[in-house]
C-alpha cells in the first residue's frame, strides 16, 4: 500500500467525520469510509473521535494513528496558543474532560484554574494535569457558585494567580457548572418561589456575576482575545416535561449570554450545547425525572449507546473555537454540522 500524505489525512478526516458529527452516527465498512474521504473536511485530529471502536476499523485506525505520528503536520494538533482559563464545574463529568483536552491544546505558560466545591477531586486532577502538562499551570478553587460569597472569591483568586497573563493571547471563561434541579416535580408542584430561586441562583445569576467579574478583572488589551462560553442543552431550545427548573435556567442562561455578545462587539460568546453525556446529571435523569416517557427515553439513551464521550464533545467544542468563525452568541450543538 503507498498512500500519499494527503490520501491518509483524508482518510482519517473522514473517520471523524462519519463517526462524531452525525446525528445517529453510523460506521460505514472501510470501503465506504474511503469513498466519503474527498468530502470529509481535514481535521486529522479526528481519528481520536472514533467511537465506539468497532473491530473491523482497528487497522485502518492503527495505520491512521502510526501515519499521523509519523507525519510532522499531522501530529501536532493546532493549538489554543497562550490561554489564561477559568473553568466551573471542572471536579468531575464534563468539565474533568474539558480540563484534560484544554491543557493539552495549551501552550506553555498557559494558566487554568479549576472551580467547584469538592477539593479532593479538583486536587486530584490538578495535580494529574500539572504532571501531564509540566508547561501549563493548573490550580483550583473551592467555591460554592450557588452563594454570593462563593462566586466573589473566584475573580480575585484568579487575578492573583495568572501571574502570566500578560503573556496570554486568549482569556477563556467557561461556564460549565450547572445542575439538574429538582426534577421529580411537574410545572404544578412547583408552588414555594424559594424552589425556584435557589435554582436559578446557581444556574443563572452565578453565571452572569462568575463571568462579568472574570471580565472586569482581565480588561481587553490589543493581542487578547476574550471568549465566553456558556455550556448550554438542548433544553434551552426545547421543553421537556418535569424538568421546568432545567430548562428555564438554561433558556435564560443563553439569553442572557446574548445580551452580553450583543453589548460586548469585542467578545466572542459561544453557547455550546454539549449533546447527551455520561455523566452523574444523565444518571440522576433517568433515575429522577417525573415524566416516565422521559425517563424511558433516557434509559434508551444509555442502552443503546447514545450518550456522547465527554472527550468526543470537548474535541469538537475546541475545534469551534479554534475556528473562531461562530457568530458571537450563537448556540451551537454537538450534532450541528460546523
Ligand atoms: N449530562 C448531560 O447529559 C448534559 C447534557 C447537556 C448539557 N449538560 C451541561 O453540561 C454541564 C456539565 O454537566 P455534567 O453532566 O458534567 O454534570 P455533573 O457531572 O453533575 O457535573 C457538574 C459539575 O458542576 C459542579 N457544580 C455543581 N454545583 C456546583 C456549585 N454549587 N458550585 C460549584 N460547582 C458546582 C460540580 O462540581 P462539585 O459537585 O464538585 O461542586 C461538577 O463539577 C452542565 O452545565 C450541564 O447542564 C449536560
Amino acid at each position: 500500500m503507498s498512500q500519499t500524505k494527503h490520501e491518509w489525512r483524508s482518510r482519517v478526516s473522514c473517520l471523524a467525520w462519519s463517526c462524531s458529527l452525525q446525528p445517529h452516527p453510523v460506521v460505514p465498512d472501510c470501503p465506504a469510509v474511503l469513498a466519503h474521504a474527498h468530502s470529509a473536511g481535514s481535521d486529522a485530529h479526528g481519528v481520536l473521535w472514533f467511537e465506539p471502536p468497532r473491530s473491523s476499523f482497528f487497522p485502518l485506525v492503527a495505520r491512521c494513528c502510526q501515519v499521523m505520528s509519523e507525519t510532522p503536520d499531522l501530529a501536532s494538533p493546532p493549538d489554543l496558543g497562550i490561554v489564561s482559563c477559568v473553568l466551573s464545574g471542572g471536579s468531575r463529568g464534563l468539565g474533568r474532560s474539558l480540563a484534560s483536552e484544554l491543557c493539552a491544546r495549551f501552550q506553555p505558560g498557559s494558566e487554568l484554574l479549576l472551580v467547584a466545591r469538592t477539593e479532593s477531586l479538583l486536587r486530584h486532577l490538578a495535580e494529574e494535569l500539572n504532571r501531564s502538562h509540566p508547561g501549563v499551570t493548573v490550580s483550583w478553587h473551592v467555591a460554592d457558585l450557588g452563594t454570593d460569597e462563593g462566586i466573589c472569591g473566584v475573580a480575585a483568586e484568579a487575578k492573583r494567580g495568572f501571574r502570566n497573563h500578560s503573556q496570554a493571547g486568549r482569556l477563556l471563561i467557561i461556564n460549565n457548572a450547572g445542575s439538574l434541579g429538582d426534577v421529580k416535580k411537574f410545572f404544578l408542584d412547583f408552588t414555594k418561589p424559594d424552589d425556584m430561586t435557589v435554582y436559578l441562583s446557581l444556574n443563572v445569576s452565578s453565571a452572569m456575576c462568575f463571568t462579568s467579574s472574570l471580565l472586569r478583572a482581565f480588561p481587553g488589551r490589543p493581542g487578547l482575545q476574550r471568549i465566553v462560553v456558556n455550556i448550554s442543552s438542548l433544553a434551552a431550545l426545547h421543553p421537556f416535561k418535569s424538568w421546568s427548573l432545567y430548562c428555564t435556567g438554561k433558556a435564560a442562561r443563553e439569553m442572557m449570554f446574548k445580551v452580553l455578545a450583543a453589548e460586548q462587539k469585542n467578545i466572542r460568546v459561544l453557547s455550546y450545547a454539549p449533546g447527551p453525556l455520561d455523566t452523574e446529571m444523565h444518571e440522576l435523569a433517568r433515575a429522577e425525572s417525573a415524566d416516565p416517557e422521559l425517563r424511558q427515553f433516557l434509559a434508551n439513551q444509555k442502552d443503546d449507546d447514545k450518550l456522547v464521550d465527554c472527550d468526543v464533545t470537548v474535541r469538537k467544542l475546541v475545534g469551534i473555537l479554534l475556528a473562531d468563525s461562530f457568530e458571537s452568541g450563537a448556540h451551537i450543538d454537538f450534532y450541528d454540522e460546523v
